[in-house]
């Protein structure tokens, strides 16, 4: 099935090694720039909302900016409590024409 991308931020934006909360539709999604490649999560960290777009890079994952929890920029599994529910939410990207593009996931969680 092919999704629908909706457009979120200017590639210039974000350079490698960079993160940034954006919002589609109402809800919060972190972008990241891991060496060029851009990968998005669900940006609520899910041990208690810090802002995963707002945390530290280091290597693969990101740093919780609110309690240090991690978590793999491109999976999002919890590096703390690698169990499915405290996994984050990935969403898939494109870049085309300098302009970084996201799907919304379907709601049924
Ligand atoms: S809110 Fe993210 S580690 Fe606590």
């Amino acid at each position: 099935m092919t999704s629908n991308f909706y457009p979120v931020a200017k590639i210039e934006d974000l350079p490698p090694g960079t993160s940034q909360s954006i919002e589609l539709q109402d809800h919060g999604i972190a972008l990241f720039n891991l060496e060029g490649e851009i990968y998005a999560l669900d940006n609520t960290c899910p041990h208690a909302g810090g802002p995963l777009g707002e945390g530290s890079m280091k290597g693969d994952l990101v740093e919780c900016p609110w309690h240090g929890w991690k978590f793999h920029i491109k999976t999002g599994v919890c590096q703390k409590h690698p169990s499915p529910s405290w996994n984050v939410p990935c969403y898939e990207v494109q870049v085309a024409d300098g302009i970084i593009h996201v799907a919304p996931r379907d709601r049924e969680e």
